[in-house]
C-alpha cells in the first residue's frame, strides 16, 4: 500500500475529498429551496458534466454556443463546496456556496454528488427538481481511477488501492455506490426527480434532451434542440475548455497532472 493516502474527511459517515467543504455540508440540510431550483445530482464519474451541460443549455437564454463557452462550474455551481474565484455570484472567493446561493437569481441550477439523504430537506420534501444521472459501476471505478491520476489535490493511489477504496463501504468517496445509487433509484417515481442513465444518454442523446426539457417544463423548437445536442456530443465537449476541465488553463491548479500525460477530463466516454 502506498503511504500517499488522499486527504479526506467524514461527514455523517460519508467520506469526502477536499473538493468538498465541511461548513458548506453543514448548511445543506437547511438550505432554502425555491420551486424553480434544479439540482443536478450524480455519483462521481457518472455523467455529471454531461448532465450539467445538457441541463444548462436546455435552460439557457439566447445564443447556445455562447452559453456553452461559460465554465460549467459557473453555470451550475457545486452546492457542497466553497466559491472558487471567478464565479458568477459576484461575492467572495472562499464563501460556502449555500450562503452565496441565497442571493443568486432564479432559476438556480446547482450540482451535487451528495447521497439522497444528505440533500436539502426541502428538496427531499418535494420542492424544486432533481435530475439524477447513474452509470454502470464498472465504468465509474475506471473513470474515477483515471480522474485521480489527474488531480493535484489528491494523491493518486495505484489501481488496486483505488479499487479497494471503491468497494469498501467506509473508504468509498461520496458514499458507497451500492448504497447511494439504489437510494436514488427508490425515489425514481417521486414527482420532483428524473432518473436518467449515462448509457441511455449515449444511446439517445436527442431523446434525453427532449425528456429533460419536458421535465423542466421547457418547450424548445426543433432547431434549438439540435443546437443543444450539437454542444453536448462527446467530441464537442472534449474540444470545449468550459466542459473539458483538463484543457482549461484556469483549472491548471486542479488538473495540472493531466498536462503531457495524455489524460483528459472528457476522456473516453465509453
Ligand atoms: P470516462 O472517464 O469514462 O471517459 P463526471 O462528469 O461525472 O465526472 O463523468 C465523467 C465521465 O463522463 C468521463 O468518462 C467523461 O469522458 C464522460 N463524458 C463527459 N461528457 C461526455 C459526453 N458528451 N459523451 C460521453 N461521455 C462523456
Amino acid at each position: 500500500m502506498s503511504q500517499d493516502r488522499p486527504s479526506s474527511f467524514y461527514f455523517k459517515g460519508v467520506r469526502f475529498d477536499n473538493a468538498v467543504n465541511l461548513k458548506a455540508l453543514e448548511l445543506v440540510d437547511s438550505f432554502e429551496v425555491r420551486d424553480d431550483d434544479v439540482f443536478i445530482s450524480s455519483y462521481i464519474k457518472s455523467g455529471t458534466t454531461w448532465t450539467q451541460q445538457i441541463v444548462s443549455l436546455v435552460c439557457a437564454e439566447g445564443d447556445i454556443s455562447e452559453a456553452s463557452k461559460v465554465l460549467l462550474q459557473v453555470r451550475t455551481p457545486w452546492l457542497e463546496s466553497l466559491q472558487a474565484s471567478g464565479g458568477r455570484l459576484g461575492v467572495g472567493e472562499g464563501v460556502p456556496r449555500p450562503i452565496l446561493l441565497k442571493s443568486a437569481p432564479s432559476p438556480r441550477l446547482m450540482s451535487t454528488h451528495l447521497p439522497y439523504h444528505l440533500l436539502p430537506q426541502q428538496v427531499r420534501d418535494g420542492k424544486g427538481k432533481i435530475i439524477y444521472c447513474a452509470r454502470n459501476v464498472k465504468d465509474v471505478v475506471v473513470s474515477w481511477h483515471n480522474m485521480r491520476r489527474m488531480m493535484q489535490h489528491m494523491p493518486c493511489g495505484t489501481w488496486e488501492e483505488n479499487f479497494q477504496d471503491f468497494i469498501t463501504p467506509e473508504l468509498a468517496f461520496y458514499g458507497f455506490w451500492w448504497d447511494v445509487v439504489p437510494e436514488y433509484w427508490r425515489h425514481k417515481d417521486d414527482g420532483n426527480l428524473l432518473f436518467i442513465k449515462f448509457e441511455d444518454l449515449k444511446r439517445d442523446l436527442r431523446g434525453h434532451v427532449v425528456k429533460i426539457a419536458n421535465f423542466l417544463g421547457k418547450t424548445l423548437s426543433d432547431q434549438r434542440i439540435d443546437e443543444v445536442v450539437a454542444n453536448c456530443t462527446f467530441s464537442a465537449m472534449k474540444e470545449n475548455p468550459a466542459t473539458n476541465y483538463s484543457r482549461n488553463p484556469k483549472l491548471q491548479k486542479i488538473f495540472g497532472k493531466a498536462e503531457g500525460s495524455g489524460l483528459e477530463f472528457v476522456r473516453k466516454g465509453t
